[in-house]
């Protein structure tokens, strides 16, 4: 949580004037459900207790003027001429910007102050919680009456055509709409949703962050989605109505894509499966049956790692070290992948015990340090 009060004195610093709005939009995390997202299929994320906070005053001038506070920069561009640049964090934010402004909204000049306390490159969506800041706080300085789905919608695509990466929407989704103490079970496909209550009785929700960001991640992703794109296009040809993943059976897999490309074959059906996961996760979820949803959590990681392939070594050894204790009834990479954290199901009286035997043993290993983080299911996007 980072104060009200030392966002207003930074801004007034930064830019001279006091900031119009302060909004704040949390990272998320997701309980299984991974690259199922962008094949039409399910998710089951909610946001976190820590956010990218911006803060937002209009000028007189066509400028947009931005300050971030965990780079220490600034970044200044005409409103006409955004464009994608080098530096990486403003395109966030430009990509927003350029959203509005092909809708044709009434954007105008502003100043923008970024604060947050989202790890970066931990898996927790710092970016789309930058993304759908942004949106939130344009979409109230310049009363531009978009509704939270859509800000989601703007989030994702600013992803796709500033940052390159052709994310789908889960992260934005959660950054906005989720809800205190639930997860969403979302449906991809309409984008029809569910809150469920998160009730883990004396269980805990631990992430571990392995803090390494492997640079592949971001092609492998899109490489990915490719494939499973492709595998659809296949299908296709004999079953004319399927449209994607979540259309397809193992056995229609089996039938047209494994003759024709195994590696492709075993993309699309772990995406297959991982929705399977989900649903039988997510009734043992709501019957408080947290061992079951430990297990699918365990089969979702192998699954991550040794069929989808976005796995790494560190996050595979936190995976396999927790299954010793007793207390942890599941745990999995979260995410993209390629690094980040993994996100561990532990009786709470477990937590700090584990957090003291694990956290040597892979510096040990890795010679990285583990950050270990607590996170309380919250709500979405919000003016402070
Ligand atoms: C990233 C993307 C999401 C989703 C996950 C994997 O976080 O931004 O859209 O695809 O990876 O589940």
């Amino acid at each position: 949580m980072i104060a009200k009060q030392q966002i207003e004195e930074r801004f007034t610093t930064l830019f001279h004037t006091n900031p119009a709005h302060i909004v704040r939009s949390p990272g998320r995390i997701n309980i299984i459900g991974e690259h199922t997202d962008y094949n039409e299929g399910f998710v089951l994320p909610t946001a976190i207790d820590k956010a990218i906070y911006v803060a937002v005053s209009k000028r007189e001038d066509n400028l947009i003027e931005l300050y971030a506070e965990d780079f220490q920069a600034s970044f200044e561009v005409a409103l006409d001429a955004i464009q994608p640049v080098e530096q990486g964090w403003p395109n966030y934010i430009l990509g927003v910007v350029n959203q509005l402004v092909e809708r044709r909204l009434p954007v105008g000049g502003f100043n923008l102050y970024v604060n947050g306390d989202v790890p970066l490159g931990a898996g927790l969506s710092s970016s789309a919680a930058l993304e759908c800041a942004t949106g939130f706080a344009l979409n109230v300085l310049f009363d531009l009456q978009i509704e939270r789905m859509e800000l989601a919608k703007i989030g994702q695509l600013a992803e796709h055509t500033f940052a390159g990466v052709n994310c789908g929407i889960m992260d934005q989704f959660a950054s906005v709409m989720s809800k205190a103490n639930h997860v969403i079970k979302l449906d991809c496909r309409d984008l029809s949703f569910d809150y469920k209550p998160l009730e883990l009785g004396e269980y805990a929700i631990l992430l571990l962050n392995t803090n390494v960001k492997h640079s592949l991640a971001s092609s492998a992703y899109n490489d990915r989605r490719a494939s499973c794109e492709k595998g659809v296009a296949i299908v296709k040809e004999h079953h004319p109505q399927v449209n994607s993943l979540r259309d397809v059976s193992v056995e229609m897999l089996d039938e047209f894509v494994k003759p024709v490309d195994q590696d492709m074959y075993i993309k699309c059906r772990f995406v297959v499966q991982e929705n399977e996961r989900l649903n039988a996760a997510c009734n043992a979820l709501e019957a408080g049956d947290l061992e079951t949803l430990g297990q699918e959590m365990f089969k979702a990681h192998m699954g991550l790692s040794q069929e989808y392939e976005v796995s790494c070594d560190e996050l595979d050894f936190l995976v396999e070290y927790v299954k010793q204790f007793p207390e942890v009834l599941g745990a999995r990479m979260m995410g993209g992948g390629f690094g980040g954290c993994t996100i561990n199901l532990v009786k709470t009286s477990f937590v700090d015990l584990l957090i003291e035997r694990i956290t040597p043993v892979y510096k040990n290993k890795f010679e990285l340090d583990l950050t270990a983080i607590n996170v309380v299911p919250s709500d979405g996007t919000s003016l402070m």
